[in-house]
């Protein structure tokens, strides 16, 4: 096993190839984690009515520091799909209505914004990105071409789930700010893996999920809500709000930081987290994204397919590669029966993909052994 591979849990002889869908916490992050757990059974009551708010004040500083915006603009939530879920049940819309998102959006929350909208009788558009990406101003101007004085909201993602592309999603989202349309954007897959500033890229909403690419423990997420809408979001849970223990003067924070007993030890791991981040995972990224590089070509030779990214400037650690047509429907099950790998088979737009994470621990002998059990697969 590698030195660094040690620093996480990992079962031996596995090549963990899906930090994308379920990223590995290491054990300095998951120790921290349980540290919480028992401080909190040590003595519950003064926890839950005191130290529990002092301690979510320090995750909402270190996180906010890290993500460029104000430390009262961060709730913390278990997940993004839940996340967004509270700003969609909060959306004032009729039928005359328009959504706006790209046809790359994470399944489960395409399947979110559908649950509310056909009840509304509110059309969700979808702006078909053409592949393979090329160009930056190609894509913001076939996204922008969908917009009609209909549309209300943008919901994008900033790295796509199916496809793993990073995004340009600026200049959309000055172009909406310009047209007073609300924007949300997914980036579930950002923190730790791309830069972020959200307050230079302006969006009103932001959602992040900090248990991929950053390796907090699971249930680590945040949503960023600007604070000219605070005083119409409101929680989908009510609770005790300013009527509770919650010192903040913010009311927004009180309505969503205190939602009945809950363990949030998960979210006071965020200074931990990004102590990490700064000690180990920095200085990985350069490397990792070279491995993404180097491999994108070798899925090329042996899928014999092209890429959906032209010049490698929309991949990060993630890459997507199309897998041929009539591929073996139980290509996942044969990677992890027969060669002890994990790796992600995503359906999209009526093909197959393979996707390629690499994180901290992943070295050139992971793409190896990958691409050598491909070749088994395809080449014989
Ligand atoms: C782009 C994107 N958005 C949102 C999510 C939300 O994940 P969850 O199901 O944990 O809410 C994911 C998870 O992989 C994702 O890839």
């Amino acid at each position: 096993m590698n030195r660094i591979k040690e620093k996480f849990y990992f079962e031996d002889g596995i090549t963990y190839l899906n930090h994308g869908s379920y990223g590995a916490c290491p054990k300095a992050i998951f120790e921290n984690y349980q540290q919480w757990q028992f401080k909190l059974e040590k003595q519950p009551v003064n926890f839950f009515t005191d130290e529990l708010y002092t301690a979510l004040k320090d995750s909402r500083i270190a996180l906010s520091e890290f993500l460029g915006c104000y430390q009262d603009e961060i709730l913390f939530f278990q997940n993004p799909t839940t996340a967004v879920s509270n700003i969609i049940y909060n959306l004032n819309l009729d039928s005359n209505d328009e959504i706006l998102m790209t046809d790359h959006e994470y399944g489960a929350l395409v399947r979110a914004w559908h649950a509310w909208s056909d009840k509304r009788n509110i059309r969700i558009k979808y702006a078909k990105i053409k592949l393979p990406l090329v160009s930056e101003d190609e894509f913001v101007r076939d996204f922008c071409k969908q917009i009609s004085l209909k549309t209300k909201v943008i919901f994008i993602s900033q790295i796509t789930s199916p496809t793993g592309l990073v995004l340009p999603i600026k200049k959309i989202i000055q172009f909406a700010k310009e047209k007073n349309i609300l924007t949300i954007v997914d980036g579930a897959h950002v923190p730790g893996h791309i830069d972020l500033n959200i307050h230079s890229l302006g969006c009103d909403f932001y959602t992040g999920a900090l248990h991929k690419w950053l390796c907090g423990p699971k249930g680590t997420s945040f949503l960023y809500v600007h604070k000219k809408h605070q005083n119409w979001i409101k929680p989908v849970i009510y609770s005790w709000g300013k009527n509770g223990n919650d010192p903040e003067s913010s009311e927004f924070l009180q309505d969503f930081q205190w939602q009945g007993t809950r363990d949030m030890s998960a979210f006071l791991t965020i200074p931990k987290i990004i102590e990490f981040f700064k000690s180990d995972l920095k200085d990985s990224q350069y490397h990792s994204k070279k491995l993404i590089q180097s491999s994108y070509e070798k899925f090329q030779n042996i899928l014999e397919s092209d890429s959906i990214s032209i010049g490698k400037k929309f991949l990060g650690q993630m890459v997507s590669h199309p897998l041929p047509v009539n591929v073996n429907k139980n290509i996942k099950k044969i990677l992890w029966e027969d060669y002890r790998i994990e790796i992600p088979i995503f359906e999209w737009n009526n093909m197959k993909f393979i996707r390629l994470s690499i994180h901290i621990y992943n070295d050139e002998k992971d793409i190896d052994s990958l691409m050598n059990a491909l070749k088994s697969i395809f080449l014989n």
